[in-house]
């Protein structure tokens, strides 16, 4: 069996979860993390049952300045080769920006921005030494839209920010035989609501607005795969997407108001 493998950050639940089967099934080999470790250990063997690749895992939180050394070590120590790296992991805080203390946005900011940097940072120079290396960064549509001003003043900023350190990765190493894909879904049916305690939100967003994660973890592994630089997932988000890129700001925010009410107020 090849020592190359594949890793993937939040993969014990949602869109992380439904990539690491997705990526199991086209035969590549599985690096599984994230907090729960009961999860992270029955998915590995399911994995290693349903696929017949190698599956292992490293129990980590991402909020911690440590992780991302955590994780690389444990790679290393094994010598797992990782050829794609999945940086998914996320959630939300679904308070207000005024009523969050500064270790809460920062652990926060850790979690989707600064680990997402670090885990890069240590992954990338075996990527060149083999010239080849697939970096996933699971964005947002967010990404594109006005900063809200409602819960999660950050969410929306980080993404556009991760957004534009993947197009900065492709910038400096597609040349190399290393590309990065910015996956930017707008609702799409995980745990990530009930997690971040906005489950009643998200229930009330109308159903075809929302994607089942298995079909977006697909077709952002398909992506991922060809070295597309963005991808976003439906033909109404592409046309969310378009209108936040092309339409003027201040346009974009009334129609938001009515799409996400409260957001934008
Ligand atoms: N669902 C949506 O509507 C939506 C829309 C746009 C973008 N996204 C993005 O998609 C990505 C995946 O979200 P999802 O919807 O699949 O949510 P999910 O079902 O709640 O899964 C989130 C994953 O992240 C892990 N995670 C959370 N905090 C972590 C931490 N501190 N350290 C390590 N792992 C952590 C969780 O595992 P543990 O709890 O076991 O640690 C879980 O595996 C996120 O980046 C999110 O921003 C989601």
């Amino acid at each position: 069996m090849n020592n190359n493998y594949a890793l993937i950050t939040g993969s014990t639940a949602g869109i992380g979860l439904d990539i690491a089967q997705e990526l199991a099934s086209r035969g590549h080999n599985i690096l599984l993390t994230a907090r729960r470790e009961d999860r992270l250990k029955d998915i590995a063997e399911q994995i290693v049952a349903d696929f017949g690749v190698a599956a292992h895992y490293v129990v980590a939180d991402l909020g911690e300045i440590d992780a991302p050394g955590k994780i690389f070590d444990f790679c290393t120590s094994n010598n797992y080769v990782v050829d794609i790296l999945v940086n998914n992991a996320g959630y939300s805080i679904n308070k207000k920006f005024h009523e969050t203390d500064e270790a809460e946005e920062e652990k926060f900011l850790r979690v989707l921005g600064t680990g997402v940097i670090a885990l890069t940072k240590r992954f990338i120079p075996s990527m060149l030494d083999h010239k080849s290396g697939k970096i996933m960064l699971v964005s947002s549509l967010a990404a594109f839209a006005p900063p809200a001003t409602g819960w999660g003043a950050l969410y929306g900023p980080v993404k556009t920010f991760i957004n534009r350190f993947g197009d900065a990765l492709n910038l400096n190493y597609r040349a190399h035989g290393i590309t990065a894909t910015n996956v930017c879904p707008g609702f799409t049916v995980t745990e990530f609501h009930t997690a971040s305690g906005m489950q009643d939100a998200m229930d009330e967003v109308p159903s075809f607005m929302k994607k089942d994660s298995k079909t977006v973890a697909k077709g952002a592994v398909d992506a991922m795969l060809k070295g597309k630089t963005v991808w976003v997932p439906g033909l109404l988000n592409k046309l969310i997407a378009f209108l936040c890129n092309n339409l003027p700001t201040s346009l974009v925010i009334r129609m938001s108001s009515s799409l996400a009410g409260g957001r934008y107020e």
